[in-house]
This record gives structure tokens, C-alpha cells and sequence, in this order.
């Protein structure tokens, strides 16, 4: 993984369009893949991860033409599958382990996933558990990681109480239910992201919501479509929050998916007094979307409920910085599920902004933050984790003097253009 230094200092200026949305894009595969028919796709993410997806389901016997942003996907139909000859490689991405292993657990076949060395520290006992009890055989280590094993086939529909928060789980249940015979019901603990199940109703297959449970159908056929992608609003919020803290910024970031089940981090800048105006645009394929204008604002502290973090799980460390620069105390609470992430990003989070000289500390599963007038240069360690490198190289913008991100290329598996664009609508650096 290469480094990057960065300077202090410059505002933002212009316009900016993000990757597409990476939890949408693995789900315009996995979805065209098990269709009828050849499903069109545009604004697929350009990142490591929403690749990692498209090579093993070509492994899965699955024809993908084109490239990101536009490709084609031939649907195979529901379990049309074919066994794969070698090891499912899901490099980085949890969704593409955790989604998949949902896929061919309803097929007759035996797969077996293998990842890089953070994805194989990660817990995947909640993928395993469900789908055992559907009736699929799966195989961990003992301490309930990756390499995982699935032998599918013979699924039956389950109604399932999710432990934890989580729409990868979700999602893995919900698409081996598609598999299974009878009903399958996903209750969850708290709302998660929603697009599995707004893409497949795009695709034709009847989803029933109730409040806090969603079933699928049994042998529900999907209908290949076209399926337009958002920008990331997790790749946006790192704009969002860069021009809303540089002195002088004015930035418009466009076409940004408004799923209300990702925005909750617009929410907790307006209460930071961000000045943030948010303009619908045309969406389709059942996800809306918006253009950010962003001016740069003064900022206060801000307390989090441990009931709001499901809506913007992957934004904490970009509003952790935000609230590093704002005046007072901020207060995050319940971001237990941050330890299972790329890295250990709660501690990672902590020591990162404690690096650039603001005060954090971690209280059980909650981070508290007590807001600087500026930050210090300094040298700090992506750990391996995308989200953690591009908040660094933020933080080294803000602060005065010349900082470095150790680590800094894994951006790729989400935003593979960060540091370019993010340099090219930097001005008076
Ligand atoms: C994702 C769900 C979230 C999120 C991840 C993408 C998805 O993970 O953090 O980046 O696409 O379903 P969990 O389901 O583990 O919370």
C-alpha cells in the first residue's frame, strides 16, 4: 500500500461526482446475476470491492461485459448457478462474503470463500448462523472467520431475529431466502440500509415491510432491468465534511444517493450548524437522489444516539473529524459494531484523531470527542482501511504543516479517484 503526504491548508472550490454507490453496486450484480435476462447497469462503483463481486460471480459461471461504470450483466435465473472451480476470492469486501454466501447457499453445489488478511479477522458466525438454520451446511474456523465453506441446496424459509444491526446479514438472509421453500422473515434490531430490497422489487420480486421485518418469497423470479446507480453518500460525506470545515469552501457534490436509510450523517451535520442545502434530483430504480451544496461553517459539538448509527455506520470517522474541529463536546454513543469493520476503526478513529492533536477517547462502546481550534501535523496509519486513509488526508488538509497517510492507496477499494479529484477542486493550497 503506498503512502501520501499532504499540506495543510486551500479550500475547496467547483463541483465534484462520486463513484457510484458501492452497497448498490454489489447488489446490481448479485441481483442482474440470479435475474431473467440481461440487466444493463450504470454508475457501478469503480472500487476494489464491487470488483471483488464481479470476479466471483464470473467464478459462479456468471457472463459480466463492459467496465465500470457501464456493463452488462447475463442473468442466470434463480439457481442457475454453476459450481465454481476454485476458491471464491472476496479480497476486502465483507458485503461480497457475506451477500454471496446468502447466493449459494441455495445451490447444490459446495463453494468455499477466502479474503485478505482483515476480511479473515472478521466475524462471519452471523452470516453462518442463519443460514444453517435454512438448512445449508457451513464451515469456519473455530474462531468464526473466513475461510467459509458452503454447501447449499434444500433451503427452507426461516424467520430470523438479526442479533446485531446489520444489512449485510439482512441481505445474505433475504437472498438465501429467495433459494428456500416457504417465507423468509428478516427482523431487525434496528433499520439498516434498505437496497436489497428496493432493488429487488426493481427486479420484479414482491418484498413485504413491516416495520422493523421484511420477507421474501420463496422462488420469486427476477426480471432482468436497468439499473441506475447514485453517487456514494459515504464517498460524499468526506466532501461534505472537507468543505463544510475549510475556511472559504463552497462545493457542490452531484447525483448523491438520499436514501434515508444512509443520510443520517447530513442529519448530524445540520445539527452541527452546517450549511448544507440539499436539492432532490431525478432518481430511478426506486433509490432517490440529491445534489449537496455545501458552504463552509462554524461547528459545535454534537451528541450521536446509539439509535441513529445503523444510517451512517461507514460516515463516523469523517463526522468524528468534523467533530474534532467543532467547539465542544461530541458524544457517540453505542459504535460497537465500528470494531468489526475493515479494521478496528473505533480505536482507529480514536488514535488517528488523537495523532492530529484533538482529544478522543473511547468510553465502552462510545467515542468522545472534545473539539481543537486547529490540528497539528502529523503521521498516521490508514490500518488498512479505506475510510480510515481518506479521513487522515482530510485531517492533513485541516491541519497546519505537512502531514502523511501510511497506507493510503486502500482509498481504492471504495473511492480509486480520491486524491486526484480531491486535488483538483483544491485551490490556494
Ligand atoms: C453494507 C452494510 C454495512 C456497511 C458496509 C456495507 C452493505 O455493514 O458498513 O460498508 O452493503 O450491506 P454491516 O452490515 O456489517 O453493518
Amino acid at each position: 500500500m503506498k503512502d501520501r503526504s499532504v499540506a495543510g491548508g486551500g479550500r475547496l472550490e467547483g463541483e465534484v461526482r462520486v463513484p457510484g454507490d458501492k452497497s448498490v453496486s454489489h447488489r446490481a450484480l448479485i441481483l442482474g446475476a440470479l435475474a431473467e435476462g440481461e440487466t444493463a447497469v450504470e454508475g457501478l462503483s469503480s472500487g476494489a470491492d464491487v470488483a471483488s463481486t464481479r470476479t466471483c460471480l464470473e467464478a459462479l459461471g456468471v457472463e459480466i461485459s463492459g467496465a465500470a461504470p457501464t456493463l452488462r450483466v447475463r442473468g442466470r435465473g434463480l439457481g442457475g448457478l454453476r459450481a465454481p472451480a476454485k476458491d471464491l476470492d472476496a479480497g476486502n469486501s465483507g458485503t461480497t462474503m457475506r451477500l454471496l454466501a446468502g447466493v449459494v447457499a441455495g445451490h447444490g453445489f459446495a463453494s468455499r470463500f477466502v479474503g485478505d488478511e482483515s476480511l479473515t479477522r472478521r466475524p462471519m458466525k452471523r452470516v453462518a448462523e442463519p443460514l444453517r438454520a435454512m438448512g445449508a451446511t457451513i464451515g469456519l474456523t473455530e474462531g468464526g472467520t473466513a475461510p467459509l465453506t458452503v454447501s447449499g441446496g434444500a433451503l427452507k424459509g426461516i424467520e430470523y431475529a438479526l442479533p446485531m444491526a446489520s444489512a449485510q446479514v439482512k441481505s445474505a438472509v433475504l437472498l438465501a431466502g429467495l433459494h428456500a421453500s416457504g417465507r423468509t422473515t428478516v427482523v431487525e434490531p434496528a433499520a439498516t440500509r434498505d437496497h436489497t430490497e428496493r432493488m429487488l422489487a426493481a427486479f420484479g420480486v414482491p418484498v413485504s415491510a413491516r416495520g422493523l421485518a421484511v420477507s421474501v418469497e420463496g422462488g420469486s423470479r427476477l426480471t432482468a432491468t436497468k439499473v441506475l446507480i447514485p453517487g456514494d453518500p459515504s464517498s460524499a460525506a468526506f466532501w461534505v465534511v472537507a468543505a463544510t470545515l475549510a475556511p472559504g469552501s463552497e462545493l457542490a457534490v452531484r447525483g448523491v444517493g438520499a436514501n434515508p436509510t444512509r443520510t443520517g450523517y447530513l442529519n448530524v451535520l445540520a445539527r452541527m450548524g452546517a450549511d448544507i442545502h440539499r436539492e432532490p434530483v431525478r432518481g430511478e430504480g426506486g433509490e432517490s437522489v440529491e445534489d449537496l451544496i455545501v458552504s463552509c461553517s462554524e461547528l459545535i459539538g454534537v451528541n450521536v444516539a446509539a439509535d441513529e448509527v445503523p444510517g451512517l455506520i461507514d460516515e463516523v470517522p469523517i463526522l468524528a473529524l468534523a467533530a474534532a474541529l467543532a467547539s465542544g463536546e461530541s458524544r457517540f454513543n453505542g459504535l460497537g459494531e465500528l470494531r468489526h469493520k475493515e479494521s478496528d476503526r473505533l480505536m482507529g478513529i480514536a488514535a488517528l484523531l488523537t495523532s492530529f492533536g484533538a482529544s478522543a477517547r473511547v468510553e465502552n462502546d462510545d467515542l468522545l470527542i472534545t473539539g481543537v481550534k486547529t490540528l497539528k501535523p502529523a503521521e498516521v496509519d490508514s490500518l488498512g482501511d479505506h475510510r480510515l486513509a481518506m479521513t487522515g488526508y482530510i485531517a492533513g488538509v485541516l491541519a497546519s504543516g505537512e502531514s502523511g497517510v501510511l497506507g493510503a492507496s486502500c482509498a481504492e477499494i471504495s473511492y480509486p479517484t480520491f486524491y486526484d479529484d480531491f486535488n483538483a477542486r483544491r485551490c490556494g493550497a
